[in-house]
């Protein structure tokens, strides 16, 4: 006999199907989400945020702060046991654009090709100082220029010298636009441009020096990009391809040299604790920034990376397959690649793995630095140029030691992205590095001849972007899909799972009592001191015990609650 009627094979159906899509939807709503990030994401000529992908600072704007370190004592360099007095000064503030132009899109393999322009505005208001202030600072030319000569004969090192000597000191006092935007003429230029290697020609045709003399409104400096839209594989989206139509640079030895990383603005969505790699367009290479931990902004919370020892050091391992070697173009030959400094660092097991690097090496690109300088020199025509942290946060403390003034805090010298990780959507950005120059003795120079060897600052900027109000909002109403998706399915399961409970504590109810021997037993223990109660065990027991065959048994009442 079958306990069965219509309404409870159909409920017993709908409850199995609303368990069956509840559970499903739980595993399927990420594969969704993921879809739809898939499609929202990519880097395309119809996409939502390609205004603003395409020119920044309309819309979200960008303050960029300087801060220079004036210089008080310059004439106590050459005194044994002084050190030099650095005051900074600034914020010197400026309003920060940047726009993309001659973008071409190129659908055959994913990417996207464009240059750079960026705009710097000056902003009174949030300045403590004008560009009319002056500075004391090191005379980075003649440095440069001593520098440059340093492996020549002896006799053009002293030509050099007497030059230098006549033409020059070892300070400069200049004012803040000139030392950026306006730019000085100086004697050294010119005698520079003698002397100037005709692989260098390309630079533009410097008459002043200013460190960001013809930068404004120029495409000039950023170089070209390649990058990957995401379209064909969302693991790839703003992923820099290529650098100046190569995949390669000049500036490193393999297998430092590979153009990678993120171009700074896209990461790939479902984030982890992996470290993330940007390219760094001004310092011709790549950098890693390290996972640190969790954080909020605008209540959204945020994987935070960190530029930490992995860029900074001067021996940082990292796993670089030969394997990958074929993926480079014949510009680095994969002979060079096998130069490369693999390692002989044991791994835990014991045995040494023949794919590490240590990159640390190939960055030293010669003399190596203490942790906590990169070296750009090769990136910077020669100049012996250094980038750190503000303030050589965490950087070998003998560099700060070596200059008064320098005061590190994690506030606000680290650099940092704080990625959203479902969507990899930078939430808020701090870029801030420090430019040093390596004044260091000259032999053959009488004006560097007796000079401790310093790292010496110059200055440094902090740049904070992030995701407005508005941005947040929309992002905070995107993050939710997901949640609500999953919510729902568990209630849809959680229904659908009742829906059957009710049926199977039903249908073993009745079944006990279907059997005529137990069917008294049965019936007393059912009943109840409430009426209703004892009504509804009576239909039951009816229902149960009173439809021998099925076609009976369809218009009977399951339910007694429906009477
Ligand atoms: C920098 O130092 C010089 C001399 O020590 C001083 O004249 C000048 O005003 C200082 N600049 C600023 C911006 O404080
Ligand atoms: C402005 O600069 C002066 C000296 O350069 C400094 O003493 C002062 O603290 C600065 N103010 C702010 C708000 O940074
Ligand atoms: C940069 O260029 C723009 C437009 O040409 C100009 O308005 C702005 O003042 C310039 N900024 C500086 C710092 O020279
Ligand atoms: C993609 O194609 C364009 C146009 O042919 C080319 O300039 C670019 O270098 C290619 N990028 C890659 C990564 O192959
Ligand atoms: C920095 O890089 C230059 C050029 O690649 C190299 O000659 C020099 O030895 C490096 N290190 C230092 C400390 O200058
Ligand atoms: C690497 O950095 C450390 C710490 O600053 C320094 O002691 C060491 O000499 C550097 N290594 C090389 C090869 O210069």
């Amino acid at each position: 006999m079958r306990p069965w009627t219509n309404r409870t094979v159909i409920l017993a159906v709908i409850g199995m199907t609303l368990l069956v899509l509840g559970v499903a939807a739980m595993f399927l709503w990420p594969v969704l989400f993921n879809h739809i990030l898939s499609q929202e994401l990519p880097i395309t000529p119809t996409s939502r945020v390609l205004d603003l992908w395409r020119s920044t600072g309309d819309k979200i704007p960008l303050n960029m702060e300087f801060y220079f370190f004036n210089w008080t004592n310059p004439e106590e360099l050459k005194i044994p046991g002084k050190k030099p007095n650095l005051v900074e000064v600034g914020p010197y503030t400026f309003i920060h654009k940047t726009e993309k132009v001659n973008i071409t899109f190129h659908p055959e393999n994913g990417t996207v090709s464009y240059f750079v322009r960026k705009y710097w505005y000056f902003d009174p208001h949030k300045s403590n100082g004008t560009l009319n202030d002056t500075l004391v600072q090191l005379n980075v030319l003649a440095v440069a220029a001593a520098n440059k000569v340093r492996y020549w004969d002896e006799f053009y090192q002293s030509t050099v010298s007497i030059i230098l000597g006549q033409v020059s000191s070892i300070h400069i006092v200049k004012t803040v636009d000139e030392m950026m935007f306006t730019g000085f003429k100086d004697q050294l230029i010119d005698l520079g441009k003698l002397a100037m290697d005709t692989e260098d020609m390309h630079i533009p045709a410097y008459d002043r020096f200013g460190w960001f003399y013809l930068r404004n409104g120029s495409t000039f400096f950023d170089g070209h990009y390649n990058v990957a839209t995401g379209e064909d594989d969302i693991a790839n989206l703003g992923i820099m391809k290529k650098w100046n139509y190569t995949d390669v640079t000049d500036y490193y030895k393999s297998p430092c040299n590979v153009v990678e990383g993120s171009a700074g603005e896209f990461f790939p969505p479902g984030r982890d604790t992996d470290d993330i790699t940007a390219f760094a367009a001004d310092l011709c290479r790549p950098m890693i920034y390290e996972y640190v931990g969790k954080a909020t902004h605008h209540g959204i919370t945020g994987y935070k990376y960190e530029l930490g020892e992995k860029s900074l050091g001067n021996s940082s391992f990292r796993r670089y397959p030969h394997s990958a070697a074929k993926y480079f173009e014949r510009t680095t030959t994969t002979e060079d690649f096998f130069h490369a400094d693999y390692s002989t660092k044991k791994s835990a097991a014991g045995y040494s793995d023949p794919d590490v690097v240590d990159m640390g090496k190939c960055y030293c690109n010669g003399e190596c630095s203490p942790v906590g300088v990169i070296n750009i020199t090769a990136c910077r025509y020669g100049a012996p140029g250094f980038i750190s942290l503000p303030h050589f946060h965490k950087a070998d403390p003998i560099l700060r030691e070596q200059v008064n003034g320098l005061n590190p805090n994690e506030k606000d010298h680290s650099f940092y992205y704080l990625l959203e990780p479902n969507t990899g959507v930078p939430i808020d950005v701090a870029a801030r590095l420090q430019v040093n120059i390596l004044l260091q003795p000259y032999d053959f120079v009488t004006l560097f001849r007796d000079v401790p060897k310093i790292y010496f600052p110059c200055f440094w900027f902090s740049m904070r972007a992030g995701t407005t109000e508005d941005l947040a909002s929309s992002l905070r109403m995107l993050l939710l899909v997901p949640s609500i998706g999953l919510y729902s399915s568990i209630i849809v399961a959680i229904v659908g799972g009742i829906v059957l409970l009710i049926l199977a504590v039903i249908q073993y109810s009745q079944k006990g009592r279907s059997h005529p021997k137990n069917s008294k037993l049965k019936r007393h223990g059912w009943v109840s001191n409430n009426d209703s109660k004892e009504k509804r065990s009576e239909h039951v027991y009816m229902d149960t015990t009173t439809t021998p065959d099925d076609n009976e048994r369809t218009d009977r009442q399951l339910y007694p609650t429906l009477n």
